[in-house]
């Protein structure tokens, strides 16, 4: 298993759900973050207003997923984030221990999704 968490520009979020819910991944936690790149937030101000001194709104998406499902995860993540301009965003692809849906108790890959 693992999560997938993506740092987007806000703008592209609508996007990336529909080609994430194409590809059946359909379950994700969405949070408004704040962030800068190695630009350090300086060429991307036309891009969303600045929040906090340099830092710049983003949108984090946190996706736990099968490993069979992290290729078609990232596929899609990209198609819809991806402009070519500074800024689009990053990927980051953590190892996942567990996942236990609560109501059930159930545990690790059948939990997930
Ligand atoms: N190494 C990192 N660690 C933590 N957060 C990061 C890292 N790189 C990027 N981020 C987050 O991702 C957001 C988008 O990054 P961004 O796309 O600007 O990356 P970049 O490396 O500057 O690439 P580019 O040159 O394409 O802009 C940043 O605002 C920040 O919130
Ligand atoms: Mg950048």
């Amino acid at each position: 298993m693992k999560m997938i968490v993506a740092i987007i520009q806000p703008s592209r979020l609508d996007d990336v759900k529909e080609e994430l819910y194409k590809v059946d991944v359909n379950l994700i936690t969405v949070s408004e973050v704040l962030g800068h790149g190695r630009q350090k937030g300086v060429t991307e101000v036309y891009r969303g207003a600045k929040e906090m001194g340099n830092l710049l709104r983003k949108v984090r998406i946190d996706i736990a997923v099968n490993d069979n499902f992290v290729e078609t995860a990232v596929k899609a993540i990209v198609k819809g984030a991806k402009t070519g301009e500074t800024g689009d965003g990053k990927i980051f692809i953590l190892a996942l221990d567990q996942c236990i849906r609560i109501r059930t108790e159930e545990r690790g890959g059948i939990a997930i999704g």
